[in-house]
């Protein structure tokens, strides 16, 4: 009989109890590194439940400053409102008008919170009646004209009070549109979290059923091929250069590979988004009984920490503080 080599290195020795795991936890979360999405409708009068992301809501803009509130309470600090339009057209107008939408929430939130940061997504596909993110012409989204509006909307969100803004629609040089423009109205201190690397995904499914989103077809021809994890960083450098103060991949889980990377690149703060899709595929799993929901979305949401994000977008950020308050 041989006998076996006795193990030399034994990591289990800072696996045996919880304190030393504790003592040596590389990283963990907290409720101040998430930000909140919230779908508010304009037109309704009750919350309605989105079918594709069980547990979330469309609220009416009369309950925003109740729900900000409430938010607040449970340490929420951070929040970015998605708007469902019902005065959409071919630009998407509605966007840069002081009395729209957009400018109608980010006033609501910080008239009922003003320490509650708001982060508005900057983008056209929620108020188009095509649905793409900027001008179609010839059946293309025409880059430089949706450039223009883009710039329109930034400094409305800006006026309205936003704190940060987070252009979403994948045109070229659109950090630089908007951070000059935002400078030349006098919103110098206006951050801009830029959708840097953002993936034609469809894992957004949920989400644009939330959404009501009137798009057929795709959006290819601007948001990146996600088998490009080499072109994700001349896009994210390329808005660091344009002058982006955070810099967000998007989706998460499936391109944590995009995150680390960057992070050796890049020397600004980090976001990763987890979007609809991976918030459905938790939840439903959860709702089968396949899996424990709190623990994995704990584990997710150390997962992107520990590939270099300093905070995230994500669905469960209520139910995580709800989570976190009952085990104080
Ligand atoms: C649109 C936008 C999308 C998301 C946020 N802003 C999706 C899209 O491109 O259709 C996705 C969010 C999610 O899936 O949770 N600019
Ligand atoms: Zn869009």
């Amino acid at each position: 009989m041989t006998t076996l080599p006795t193990p030399f290195k034994r990591l289990r020795r800072l696996r045996h109890t919880a304190n030393m795991r504790e003592l040596v936890r590389e990283h963990d979360f907290k409720l101040t590194d998430l930000i909140h999405p919230l779908f508010i409708e304009e037109g309704i009068t009750a919350p309605v439940e989105i079918s594709t992301m069980p547990g979330i809501v469309r609220l009416p803009e009369s309950q925003l400053a109740e729900e900000a509130k409430a938010l607040y309470e449970l340490g929420i600090r951070y929040v970015m409102p998605f708007g469902i339009s019902h005065h959409k057209d071919e630009e998407g107008s509605d966007t840069w008008s002081d009395n729209g939408l957009l400018a109608r929430m980010i006033r609501t939130i910080k008239e009922a919170c003003p320490d509650m940061m708001v982060i508005p997504d900057i983008c056209f596909c929620e108020y188009t009646s095509h649905g793409h993110c900027g001008i179609v012409h010839d059946n293309c989204v025409d880059n430089d004209a949706t450039l223009e509006n883009l710039v329109k909307q930034s400094v409305t969100a800006a006026k309205a009070g936003a704190d940060m803004l987070a252009p979403s629609a994948m045109m070229d040089g659109q950090v630089k549109a908007i951070r000059t423009g935002l400078d030349a109205a006098g919103f110098e201190h206006v951050a801009i979290l830029a959708h840097a690397v953002k993936f034609a995904s469809s894992f957004y499914g949920p989400f644009r059923a939330a959404v009501d989103s009137e798009l057929d077809g795709d959006r290819k021809g601007y948001q990146m091929d996600y088998a490009n994890g080499r072109q994700a960083l001349v896009e994210a450098l390329l808005d660091e250069e344009e002058g982006a103060d955070i810099l967000m991949v998007k989706p998460g889980t499936p391109y944590l590979d995009v995150l680390a990377n960057l992070k050796k690149e890049t020397n600004l703060p980090l976001a990763a988004y987890q979007v609809g899709g991976e918030y459905a595929s938790i939840k439903f799993a959860a709702m089968a009984g396949a899996l424990d929901e709190k623990a994995v979305v704990f584990e997710t949401l150390t997962g992107f920490k520990r590939a270099g994000a300093n905070l995230v977008v994500s669905y469960y950020t209520k139910q995580v503080a709800q989570w976190l308050s009952e085990s104080r």
